[in-house]
């Protein structure tokens, strides 16, 4: 995923990279690290882990210069280790590169470079341009990046560096990069957030487009070197982006957040969507078909109920599935692209896709400014604020809420007395820490439930997996006897959830094959009534099926963060992932 960032100016170089990394954290937290030029030459600073890492190690040094690039790492290709750390450098020290991407035939240009004496420092495939750029560098230094970079398949969003003036280069395909213009210079970055504060709008880079930025301008090309004039967009942040806390991590925060977020949600949709334009939008409209990853998915497995209440055939697929399936793509079909940051790779190029074939498309993102946003119809936004641990939480039950209402838009129906009841009375229960140790004294860990409960079953074995590192699964309960049943054994945990009365006595039914196989049963459940012999129960608050969804997760939130912190990880950056998945 990688963020990049760069800057060229005045004022404290070092300090403005920082800032923005953090900034930029939330994509990757592998390794950290800046190319700085002074006295014309470009040091390069680097770091294994995360960003407080890189600062600590430049606290008493100073860097001095003017331009300078930027990375925060999330590796695809080569291990978390000082050497694949960006930035890299050409072989004859003269160009630094950092990349957010993934070059898919690195390999063969390696070879090419290889035959012709290149030698490799790292096991990265973004090495393998910077020396392809040192290879074409027999033209002007834009020419140089456009004629390397124009032999690259895959995806990158490019920040490059030449000792010889203060300019950074730029070259992007599928990941985002955008300029701004600031009082001091102007910055470069993965993502609009960077500009917050400094400056009200930017400039967004297209796919194959390429950019000289000094210090007094920017200037935009094609492949081909002409000057091409930039899309411009406005850089606005949201109130609810408070990122100071007093909780002792994010994810805790934005647990804590979801009834302000929730609120936000509905009345930002209220005041902000024109309902008679989403109907008649939505005339003709014979299916709709949900695209999302990881809990976004989910949310649309939610959103897919909702629609179908209310009479609207709905399927919902994970984006990489999708996106080389060969659907039949129709134009009676409306298309809902789910996403958090609104940058998934995945989900990105399927709202792409979709584009292409000119059929109608809407998003549920939480990022204005996101690119899923800008390539659909319409924008039904959640407005959960930033969400900055890796665990989604706030953010799906927004995404929840949000289907719920556009389910109810589409079909004419009164939705906000409910909604005003649901954040006038939810309030984040208590958490029962028992349930912590009833976690870490099983060997096995499975989430049973039918219908929706099921939907929530998957996003909390999701959340535990992510946050603790325990493997769990989730089952729909009737499936529990065509194979799962023979994992069943006195250290096996079973969390059970039911919501829905019509299902209660299926559901009490699992309860007792799972209890004749000696496996402990905590059941999270709304309902009154006789499910028989359990270890725990945890009684909900209903709201009348309508917002179980949204709610019933909510303490399962809470218990993959409690047992997180119990076994002593850090819930806001669990290894191995980043908060936004732009490489495919
Ligand atoms: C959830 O806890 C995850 N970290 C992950 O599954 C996430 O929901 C997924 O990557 C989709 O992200 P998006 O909502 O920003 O598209
Ligand atoms: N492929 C590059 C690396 O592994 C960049 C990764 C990314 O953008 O996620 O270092």
């Amino acid at each position: 995923m990688c963020g990049i960032c760069g800057f060229v100016g005045t004022g404290n170089i070092k300090e403005i990279l920082l800032k923005d990394l953090y900034q930029l954290e939330y994509r990757g937290y592998d390794s950290s690290g800046m190319a700085i030029r002074n006295n014309h030459k470009i040091s390069v600073f680097k770091s294994v882990g995360e960003i407080s890492y890189l600062d600590k190690q430049l606290k008493n040094i100073e860097i001095g210069g003017s331009c300078g690039i930027a990375h925060t790492r999330w590796a695809t290709h080569g291990k978390a280790t000082l050497e694949n750390c960006h930035p890299h450098l050409s072989n004859n020290g003269k160009w630094a590169i950092v990349h957010n991407g993934i070059i898919e035939n690195y390999l063969s240009i390696k070879n090419m470079l290889l035959a012709k004496g290149y030698k490799f420092l790292s096991q990265t495939d973004t090495e393998v341009v910077v020396n392809l750029i040192q290879d074409n560098d027999n033209v002007s230094p834009i020419r140089a990046v456009i004629s390397a970079t124009k032999k690259l398949q895959g995806s990158f969003a490019l920040a490059i560096m030449n000792s010889e003036r203060d300019v950074i280069y730029l070259a992007k395909r599928t990941s985002p990069l955008y300029v701004a213009k600031t009082s001091n210079g102007y910055k470069i970055s993965s993502d609009i957030s960077t500009f917050f504060g400094c400056s009200n709008s930017c400039f967004i880079l297209q796919d194959d487009q390429y950019a000289m930025v000094t210090s007094k301008s920017a200037t935009f090309f094609n492949q081909n070197g002409e000057k091409i004039k930039p899309i411009e967009c406005d850089v606005k942040s949201s109130s609810l982006d408070n990122m100071t806390i007093k909780e002792p991590h994010y994810m805790l925060k934005e647990i804590k957040d979801i009834p302000m977020a929730l609120s936000s949600t509905y009345r930002h949709i209220m005041s902000t969507i024109d309902e008679d334009k989403i109907r008649k939008f939505c005339k003709g409209i014979k299916k709709v078909c949900i695209i999302g990853c990881g809990t976004a998915y989910h949310a649309g497995l939610v959103g897919a109920n909702y629609l179908e209440k209310v009479g609207l055939h709905t399927d919902c697929y994970v984006a990489s599935e999708f996106r080389y399936a060969n659907h039949k793509i129709d134009k009676q079909t409306l298309y809902i692209f789910v996403s958090q940051s609104g940058e998934t790779a995945d989900t990105l190029a399927c709202a792409q896709y979709v584009r292409d074939k000119k059929c109608k498309s809407i998003a549920i993102t939480n990022v204005v400014h996101s690119s899923i946003n800008k390539i659909v119809n319409i924008v039904f936004p959640t407005t959960a604020g930033k969400e900055i641990a890796v665990a989604s939480t706030k953010a799906y039950n927004c995404q929840c809420l949000a289907f719920y209402i556009l389910a109810c838009i589409m079909k004419k129906i009164k939705y906000q007395a409910k909604c005003e009841k649901l954040i006038k009375d939810y309030s984040i229960p208590k958490f029962d820490n028992s349930l912590v140790s009833a976690i870490k004294n099983s060997e096995k860990v499975f989430f049973v439930g039918r219908d929706w409960d099921v939907v929530t079953c998957n996003e909390a074995s999701l959340k535990l997996k992510e946050i603790t590192y325990i493997n769990c699964m989730a089952i729909a309960g009737g499936e529990l006897k065509h194979g799962t049943l023979a994992l069943v054994d006195d250290k096996t945990l079973v969390i059970v959830i039911c919501t829905r009365e019509h299902i209660a006595d299926k559901i009490a039914n699992c309860i007792h094959e799972i209890k004749s196989r000696r496996g402990k049963v905590i059941l999270f459940t709304t309902l009154d009534f006789d499910f028989g012999e359990v270890d725990k129960i945890i009684k909900l608050k209903s709201y009348k099926n309508d917002f179980d969804p949204i709610t019933t997760i909510i303490p399962l939130q809470q218990l993959a963060y409690y047992t997180s912190v119990d076994l002593g990880y850090n819930p806001d950056k669990p290894r191995n992932l980043a908060k936004s998945v732009t490489v495919e």
